[in-house]
C-alpha cells in the first residue's frame, strides 16, 4: 500500500523563513490574483493573508482531506477560493492558460516524484509531450507558467534537477524563451524540516512572464548557493553567500540549455568550446548485471562492505586463464569458472580482486536471457580500461579495468587510442576533472552521459608520457607495496591543472 504522503507528496513547507523568502519574491500588490496550486494545508495562504488579509486567493489541492483542513481554515475569507482539483488536468485551468493566462502571482511546493498511476501517465504524456511525465514538479512548472499573466511572477521550490538532468531539456527551453528568470537560491534540502527527499539539494526559483522572447534572451538573473543555514535566505546579500550573475541568453545557449554554474568562467568557456569531449575520444558505456547477485556473486571476505551477504568465494574456483580465452563471452566449462569483477566504491586508481562472479556457461546464458539480468554492452568485457562509479562520494574517482567483468554501478570508459588510458586514469582523479564534471552536473552522480560531455585536453606528447609515466608509478605502488602513492599524485594534479589551466 503507497501511503497517502507518499501518493500525494503532501511534505508541507514548514519553515518559515522560506515561506517568508517565497512570498517576499512575489512583490505583492494588493490587487493581485494569486494562484496556489498545490494547496496542503495552506502554510503559503496563510503567509500571504498574515500580509494581506484581502488578497485574491485560488487554491487547488487534490487530496480530500487536505481540502478539509483549508476550508476550516480558510472559508470565512471570502475572497480565498477552494477547489478540490487536480491541477494538472483541471478544465478551468485549461482554459485560464488560454488566452495569455490569469494568475499576477503563483507560489508552490509541488509535489516532487509523485505517485501517478499508468492511465493518468498516459493522459500526461498526451497533454505534455515534451516534459518528463514522471518527474510532477516539472509538469507544475510548467502549468503554473501557462497560467502567469504577461510580467506574472511565479515562485516555486523545487529540486534543482532542473538544472541540468538531460530529461529537463524541454522545461529549461521553455522557461527560457517564456519568462525571465529573477532570482535562483540553491541550498541542501537538509533546510526543508523533517522529510529526506532524497533529493540531494532543494532551489527556490522565482520568474517573470514575458512573452517577448528578446526580453527574455537579455534579462540577467543571479543565482545564490553557498548557504550555511536556512535563515540566510531572509539575507541573500549576506556576504558569506555566493551570486552569480548570469544573461539568459549565455545560459540557454550552453549545451543542451543546461545551468552551467561555476566559480570560475574559465570552467565555463572550457565546457562550451573546448573541441575534444570524453565522448570522442573513448567509448563510456555501463556494466553488466546478473539480475540475482545474491546467487551469482561471491565474495572473498566476509569483511568487506556488505560482503557478508554473500557467499564466500572458493579460490580454486577463480579462473587464472580467463584473460586467454577467445571465447569468454559464452562462459567458461569446468570448476574453475568465477571470475573479478569490478563494482562501484570509490577506490582511486585501482581496486583490489574482492568479488568474484559466477560466469559458468550455464550462468551466462541465464544472464543472456533473464529478463532482469543486463548483458549490455558486451564487447567492452574484459577489455583494457577506466571504470567511474556512477556515484561518488565525494569526488569523483576511476580506477583501472584491467581486462575485467565490470557491473552496472560502473561506467567503463575505453579510450579508442588505449595509450591514452593512464593519462585519462590520471585525469578522473585530478581536482581538475572534478570541477569539471560537478559544473556539467552537481549532484553526485556521474552516468555515462555526462561523462560523455567531460572536457579533455591532450597536452602535448613529453607531458602525456610525464603524466602516464607517474600514474603508472601509483599502480604499480598499489600492486607492488600496497601504497597508494599521494606524493606522485600531487605532482600529477598540478600538471593537470597546468594543462587544463582552470
Ligand atoms: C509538497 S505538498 C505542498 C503543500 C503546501 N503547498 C506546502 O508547501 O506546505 C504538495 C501538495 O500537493 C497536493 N497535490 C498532489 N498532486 C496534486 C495535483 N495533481 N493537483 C493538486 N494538488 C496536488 C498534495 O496533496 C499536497 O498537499
Amino acid at each position: 500500500m503507497i501511503s497517502e504522503a507518499r501518493k500525494y507528496q503532501a511534505f508541507y513547507t514548514k519553515s518559515t523563513p522560506i515561506v517568508d523568502y517565497m512570498v517576499s519574491r512575489l512583490s505583492l500588490k494588493p490587487s493581485d490574483t494569486i494562484f496556489e496550486p498545490c494547496g496542503g494545508d495552506g502554510v503559503f495562504v496563510e503567509a500571504i493573508l498574515n500580509e494581506n488579509e484581502f488578497a485574491h486567493i485560488d487554491i487547488c489541492e487534490l487530496n480530500s482531506k487536505s481540502i478539509e483542513v483549508l476550508k476550516e481554515k480558510f472559508s470565512h475569507f471570502l475572497n480565498v477560493n477552494i477547489r478540490e482539483c487536480d491541477t494538472l488536468l483541471d478544465s478551468e485551468l485549461d482554459f485560464n492558460s488560454c488566452f495569455g493566462g490569469y494568475y499576477d502571482k503563483i507560489i508552490a511546493n509541488p509535489p516532487y516524484g509523485a505517485w501517478q498511476d499508468y492511465s493518468k501517465r498516459t493522459v500526461l504524456k498526451k497533454l505534455y509531450p515534451d516534459l518528463y511525465a514522471k518527474e510532477s514538479y516539472g509538469l507544475f512548472l510548467y502549468r503554473c507558467i501557462q497560467l502567469l499573466k504577461e510580467d506574472g511572477i511565479l515562485s516555486f521550490i523545487i529540486p534543482d534537477t532542473f538544472l541540468n538532468l538531460h530529461m529537463h531539456k524541454a522545461l529549461r527551453k521553455h522557461i527560457f524563451t517564456n519568462t525571465q528568470i529573477v532570482e535562483l537560491a540553491l541550498f541542501p534540502s537538509s533546510f526543508f524540516p523533517g522529510v529526506n527527499f532524497g533529493y540531494a539539494n532543494l532551489s527556490i526559483i522565482t520568474l517573470r512572464k514575458k512573452s517577448d522572447i528578446k526580453a527574455c534572451m537579455n534579462n540577467t538573473f543571479s543565482v545564490i548557493n553557498n548557504f550555511d543555514e536556512v535563515e540566510q535566505l531572509n539575507n541573500v546579500k549576506d556576504n558569506s553567500l555566493k551570486t552569480f550573475t548570469f544573461k539568459q541568453e549565455d545560459v540557454f545557449n550552453n549545451p543542451d540549455h543546461a545551468f552551467l554554474i561555476a566559480e570560475n568562467s574559465d570552467i565555463l568557456k572550457l565546457i562550451n568550446h573546448s573541441k575534444l569531449k570524453i565522448g570522442d575520444i573513448a567509448d563510456c558505456v555501463t556494466g553488466f548485471y546478473s539480475g540475482d547477485d545474491k546467487r551469482f556473486l561471491q565474495v572473498i571476505s566476509p569483511e568487506l562492505k556488505n560482503g557478508k551477504n554473500y557467499d564466500l568465494v572458493n579460490t580454486d574456483s577463480i579462473s587464472s586463464d580467463y584473460k586467454n580465452n577467445a571465447d569468454i563471452l559464452s562462459g567458461i566449462d569446468g570448476d574453475k569458472h568465477f571470475l573479478p569483477i569490478v563494482k562501484g566504491g570509490n577506490t582511486k586508481y585501482l581496486k583490489p580482486e574482492s568479488w568474484f562472479m559466477n560466469w559458468s556457461k550455464e550462468a551466462v546464458q541465464h544472464y543472456k536471457t533473464d529478463k532482469k539480468s543486463r548483458f549490455q554492452n558486451p564487447k567492452y568485457y574484459f577489455k583494457f580500461g577506466i571504470g567511474v562509479p556512477m556515484i561518488s562520494s565525494s569526488s569523483i574517482t576511476a580506477s583501472l579495468i584491467e581486462n575485467k567483468l565490470f557491473d552496472q554501478s560502473i561506467v567503463g570508459i575505453f579510450p579508442k587510442d588505449e595509450s591514452l588510458t593512464y593519462y585519462l586514469l590520471a585525469f578522473f582523479n585530478s581536482p581538475t576533472c572534478n570541477k569539471l564534471i560537478r559544473t556539467i552536473n552537481p549532484s553526485a552522480n556521474n552516468p555515462a552521459n555526462y561523462i560523455k560531455k567531460i572536457p579533455v585536453i591532450i597536452p602535448e606528447k613529453s607531458v602525456l608520457d610525464l603524466i602516464t609515466e607517474k600514474a603508472k608509478r601509483i599502480v604499480d605502488s598499489i600492486k607492488q607495496k600496497g601504497i597508494y602513492d599521494e606524493k606522485t599524485e600531487t605532482e600529477i594534479w598540478t600538471i593537470i591543472e597546468e594543462v587544463y589551466k582552470i
